[in-house]
């Protein structure tokens, strides 16, 4: 969740608090709150004429003087979905930070589509293009339910009059409507998100980020913790959601790997160590020695 998201759930929360309304919303359809209106979110135009929707040349950063990244490079095509995987410490979650503009490089280049330079911009000017991360441990608003928190994610105007409680346009709903049947909530939408499962609560966080209709999407290890029933479903809704959108996976889980892959990219010391099907990288010896063999 993006720190904005967050600021407007808790706006929300003092909001409900001041109504004197209770957290577990039970009244009201779909879309029925009172009044208001939301702007709909506009990502900034991509470039994709070189048919690359990410791209990062030689990027290095050190902590401490501990190299983290180390000249890596790296390009995802529109539509692609990409999963990287790599020994603990090989820099995944770095880079994932380095494209989000939550960490700066020491050197090299980043760029979303041909022409966006993502060091000139900062983390929020990054989720707001289209750019969207998920973190490891889901952070949805529990007390919130599942249709709240999704609608949240639509970005209402802030400011007192932020009409919270808006009514939804048309095809606001309509989004609202396909992405709870993608993350499998059409019938909780009326529950609070902290009564959800885990796994629910983690499909709930992808659901806030498709609302915004990322371009690409940043997943950092999102089936951690799943049932099996669950990491399949999860699968099943990555493969279902390209080539619409572009998805970079990191990811321990090989059976997971093996049901999603198209090309994996194999990280160690923060860069590139080898790249292919998951059946040609666990073939490498160098990737045998280094992650898979241990
Ligand atoms: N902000 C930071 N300050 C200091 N060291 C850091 C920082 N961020 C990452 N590191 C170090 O950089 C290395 C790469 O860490 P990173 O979290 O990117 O690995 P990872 O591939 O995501 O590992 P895992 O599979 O365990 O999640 C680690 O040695 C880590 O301790
Ligand atoms: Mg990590």
């Amino acid at each position: 969740m993006t720190p904005e998201l967050m600021n407007e759930g808790r706006e929300r929360l003092q909001y409900r608090e001041q109504q004197g309304q209770n957290t577990v919303g039970g009244s009201g359809g779909l879309g029925g709150y009172g009044a208001g209106y939301s702007r709909v979110h506009q990502p900034g135009s991509l470039d994709l004429t070189h048919g690359r929707i990410l791209y990062l040349e030689d990027v290095s950063v050190s902590f401490d003087g501990f190299r983290a990244i180390h000249q890596l490079s790296l390009d995802i095509a529109p539509g692609e979905l990409r999963c990287i995987i790599g020994p603990n410490g090989a820099g995944k979650t770095t880079m994932m930070d380095i494209i989000t503009g939550k960490t700066r490089p020491d050197s090299g280049r980043v760029f979303f589509g041909s022409t966006i330079d993502l060091l000139r911009h900062s983390e929020a000017e990054i989720a707001g293009m289209g750019l969207c991360r998920k973190f490891q441990k889901p952070t949805v608003f529990e007390a919130l339910t599942v249709f709240e928190n999704l609608e949240l994610a639509l970005k209402t105007p802030r400011g007192v009059a932020a009409a919270l409680w808006h009514r939804l346009s048309g095809e606001q709903r309509d989004r609202l409507g396909e992405v709870l049947d993608l993350i499998q909530l059409s019938e909780q939408w009326q529950r609070p998100a902290g009564l959800l499962s885990h796994g629910q609560k983690q499909w709930l966080e992808i659901g806030m980020l498709l609302m915004q209709e990322p371009k690409l999407l940043l997943l950092d290890e999102p089936v951690a913790g799943m049932t099996d029933q669950e990491t399949e479903r999860t699968a099943e809704l990555f493969l279902s959601l390209t080539p619409k959108h572009s998805l970079i996976v990191v990811e321990h889980d090989m059976s997971f790997i093996a049901r999603i892959s198209q090309t994996v990219t194999v990280l160690c010391e923060g860069a590139v160590l080898a790249q292919g099907t998951l059946a040609q990288v666990q073939a490498d010896e160098r990737v045998i020695e280094v992650y898979l063999g241990r």
